[in-house]
């Protein structure tokens, strides 16, 4: 019925009155410095009437609430107990306040205050999750922190990417000992086996009912994760771009096809960057040792490093007559490290031309111009 549907939601909103009421009312006991003056008394026998009757109403509506389904069982159970427990203690205290049952009363009153915090506890781990609390000391789980491996081909799309996102978002519900649905998505094998209604992973990405939960609307009873924080966009965006790719457990970020949203993404979200290397870029080699680069300034060669962390080399000769064999020989030497060659204004001979052809292991350019 809606009505109580309606009731049931009111639980959140006016949960904090009891919280209210029996705390001062607890306090207000606690901080007394003169004799109980009846002022005082009825005063607080009148606060403990409101939280009691606050603390039963909320437990009421919490209980339609909990018919909405979707909460961890667990939790939920210690929460609903502790709650009535609570609501019960605070009648109790009321009544042993008016009929001043010091003894009771002051037990009683300990324990509801206990309960209270208790149940508080539960609640909040209910809808914020059960490690909601602490976070902020622990380090924010949301960021993922696991440490990529510095190279593209190295990363692999569901160890490195997938796997963290379902272990935040899905594993609480979804692990070999509590398999919600049948399902265990903590492992490949858990994730190929598939839950109730069948496999998780199937070829098209709208067959495929682990997507499809994810992007549901949040308000279907069917939405994953039905408890805390939803995928985030470019979540929800890689899991599809390993879907779309066959859902491979191996395949590295470069093994997949990728567009240039996901190529963003990767790159924002992770620092990968994806996009193909030109050869320079991927090519690392040592600095030119000190001695290696003034003997090729003092033999008429200008030098210069591409950028100021990469060595590779581009050589100028600023010689106009011929080289000397030596001179040449000497370039040789660091030939690994040149990527580009200019003999503009040299004269070049057949014998030159012999050396400088000669296999250079990471020449992309060779270049160089007859008078
Ligand atoms: C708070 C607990 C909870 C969390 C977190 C959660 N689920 Fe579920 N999940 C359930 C419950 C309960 C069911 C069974 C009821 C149903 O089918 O809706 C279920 C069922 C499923 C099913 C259907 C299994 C089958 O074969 O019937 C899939 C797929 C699924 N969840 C995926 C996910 C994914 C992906 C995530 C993480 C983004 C996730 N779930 C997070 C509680 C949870």
């Amino acid at each position: 019925m809606d009505i109580l549907n309606f009731l049931g939601r009111l639980h959140p909103l006016v949960v904090h009155l009891p919280i209210g009421f029996l705390l001062i009312a607890f306090l207000l006991e606690w901080f007394k410095r003169e004799k109980e003056t009846k002022a005082r008394s009825i005063t607080i026998i009148f606060i403990l009437f409101c939280g009691a009757l606050s603390a039963i109403g909320v437990a009421l509506f919490g209980w339609l609430l909990a018919n909405d389904g979707g909460f961890d069982e667990d939790i939920l159970f210690w929460h609903r107990w502790l709650g009535i427990g609570t609501a019960i203690l605070a009648t109790i205290a009321w009544w042993a306040k008016i009929k001043t049952q010091l003894k009771v009363y002051k037990y009683v009153l300990w324990g509801m205050v206990f309960l209270l915090l208790a149940t508080g506890h539960f609640g909040g781990s209910l809808t914020h999750g059960s490690d909601y609390l602490l976070k902020p000391l622990l380090g924010n789980k949301d960021e993922i922190t696991m440490k990529l491996p510095s190279q593209p081909d190295s990363i692999k799309v569901y160890k490195h990417l997938i796997q963290p996102i379902l272990e935040q978002k899905c594993y609480g519900c979804h692990n070999a000992e509590k398999k919600k649905g049948g399902l265990d998505l903590t492992s490949w094998e858990g994730i190929t086996l598939g839950g109730e209604s069948g496999n998780t992973i199937e070829d098209g990405i709208w067959t495929n009912e682990m997507f499809k939960r994810v992007t549901l609307s949040q308000n279907s009873k069917k939405f994953m994760p039905p408890k805390g924080n939803p995928l985030k966009y470019s979540e929800i965006t890689l899991l599809k771009w390993w879907i779309e790719n066959g859902s491979d457990p191996d395949f590295s970020v470069i093994q997949h096809k990728i567009s240039e949203e996901t190529q963003n993404i990767l790159m924002r979200e992770y620092q990968i960057d994806s996009s193909p290397k030109s050869f320079v870029e991927r090519t690392q080699v040592p600095p030119l040792r000190e001695a290696q680069f003034s003997r090729l300034l003092a033999q008429g060669w200008k030098v210069q490093t591409l950028g100021e962390t990469n060595y590779l080399l581009e050589v100028t000769s600023i010689r106009s007559d011929s080289m000397p064999k030596t001179n040449m020989d000497n370039l040789l030497a660091v030939k690994g490290h040149i990527t580009w060659l200019n003999l503009r204004k040299t004269e070049i001979t057949g014998k030159d031309l012999a050396t400088i052809s000669q296999p250079i292991t990471f020449a992309i350019t060779k270049q160089w111009c007859y008078r």
